[in-house]
């Protein structure tokens, strides 16, 4: 059992207030606003969630939960405090912080006559950076606490759903707790002894991103699911039908297949078809801007490896892989195809590794594409990987066929891997 304070009685706190002190917490619940808190103590949720009422009545009755309008108080009376106050879009989109930040302050300089051991918990959504870089130095400047030990700083994003809160809570899809010491994520993970589900302790600038990254990706979906509903209705099919057998597909599609940052797509499917799309819709004015943005997305992920590759100074480059992926030849709108282009028409001494493309066996639209985009490919081409790497000055992973090469040879080699360093700091 902690003694816990969560600042902020709405939608978050509320729940959350409610539901530690169900699974048998001191909890004491802080707000400005003398109503929330005032409904609060006496049972009556100031928010609408189904099965709130019936456990705030309990917690309240029982003694285990109570309201104040006073911080100290709050303070006081907790070891670890669960901020959830709100965070809206400021005009420009920005994230508002200045709730959470009086909050910080009023609570730092606090805690600072005391000095004892206390964790706060940022629960609110925020941007990663916003806790490390003004929110962070904000409570360590009014509490004095510097690198002192006694205050612990955490974020523990929340992922429930306003009308399914509660189910929510008791069953999470994860526990998600960002901390720079692992040992200072234990107080919170404490918290949620009685909720099931996965616990994962991480970055604090991870645990903020994969919140705004769900909310994002539910959207996508929603947006998603909503175009081919207009697109199927178009071409006279139903988009229900549709969607519900694409769901069907738990390999490709409802997976995590397709989900890293890494290289821009290619082949001769996905671009050909999204166009297919994207076409239909314009010719039918359908106002459908997420397909046409996919291939907009996938060009500039190919405009970020030029650049990338251009900021390393270097000329001789070292491509390894230029099929769309390993083990096939097809190099119809393969990106790395259109990569090699770039860097040849800019200049660059490029030389390729790819043991699945023998120029002489190309054929067809194959060898068109190719002798479109990369006439002089057999000049291009170099047989073994000793060959390009007593070439390169940077080599460049592009696709799978890159894991064939003994990774000591690449020690102390200047190395871009696309498959994974555009999505890495
Ligand atoms: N609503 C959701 O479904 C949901 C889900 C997950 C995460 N979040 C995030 O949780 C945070 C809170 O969201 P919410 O919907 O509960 O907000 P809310 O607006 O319902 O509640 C915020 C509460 O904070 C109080 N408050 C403001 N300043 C305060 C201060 N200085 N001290 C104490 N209390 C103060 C307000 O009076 C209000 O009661 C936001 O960052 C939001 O993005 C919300």
């Amino acid at each position: 059992m902690q003694k816990v304070s969560v600042f902020g009685m709405g939608y978050v706190g509320c729940v959350t207030a409610a539901c530690l002190a169900r699974d048998g917490h001191q909890v004491i619940g802080v707000d400005v606003d003398p109503h929330k808190v005032a409904r609060v103590n006496a049972g009556d949720p100031p928010v609408s969630e189904p099965g709130l009422p019936e456990i705030l009545r309990s917690v309240v009755q029982s003694g285990r939960l109570r309201a104040t309008t006073s911080l100290e108080e709050g303070v006081d009376a907790s070891d670890l405090a669960l901020i959830a106050v709100g965070t809206p879009s400021a005009d420009s989109g920005a994230v508002d912080t200045r709730a959470v930040e009086s909050v910080l302050r009023a609570l730092g300089s606090h805690l600072r006559v005391s000095k004892r051991r206390f964790t706060v918990v940022l629960r609110s959504t925020l941007l990663p950076g916003i806790l490390e870089q003004r929110l962070a130095p904000v409570l360590r400047e009014a509490s004095g606490a510097d690198s002192e030990e006694w205050l612990r700083i955490c974020n523990n994003p929340e992922f429930l759903r306003e009308s399914s809160a509660i189910k929510d809570y008791d069953a999470p899809p994860f526990i998600v707790v960002g901390a720079d010491h692992p040992q200072d994520a234990e107080p919170v993970l404490d918290l949620y002894l009685p909720v099931p589900g996965e616990r994962f302790t991480v970055s604090t600038r991870t645990a903020a991103m994969v919140k705004y990254v769900c909310n994002a990706f539910h959207a996508l979906k929603v947006a998603f699911a909503n175009e081919v509903g207009v697109l199927a209705r178009s071409l006279g099919a139903d988009g229900h039908e549709v969607m519900q057998l694409m769901c069907r597909d738990t390999k490709l599609n409802i997976s995590p297949a397709y989900l890293r940052p890494g290289f821009a797509f290619g082949g001769s499917c996905l671009p050909k078809d999204l166009r297919a799309l994207t076409r239909h819709a314009e010719e039918h004015s359908l106002q459908l801007p997420l397909m046409p943005a996919i291939l907009e997305s996938n060009e500039n992920q190919l405009r970020r490896a030029v650049r990338l590759i251009e900021q390393s100074r270097t000329r001789r480059i070292g491509l390894v892989g230029l099929s769309f992926k390993a083990n096939t030849d097809d190099l119809r709108e393969s990106p790395l195809v259109m990569l090699a282009e770039i860097l040849v028409g800019k200049g660059f001494d490029l030389c390729i590794f790819d043991p699945g493309i023998q120029v002489t066996r190309l054929h067809g639209r194959n060898l068109a594409y190719v002798d479109q985009h990369l006439p002089h490919l057999a000049r291009l081409l170099c047989d073994n990987s000793d060959e390009l790497l007593s070439h390169a000055e940077l080599v460049v992973l592009g696709t799978d066929v890159a894991n064939a090469l003994d990774r000591s040879s690449l020690t102390g080699r200047r190395v871009i891997d696309l498959r994974t360093d555009l999505g890495r700091p």
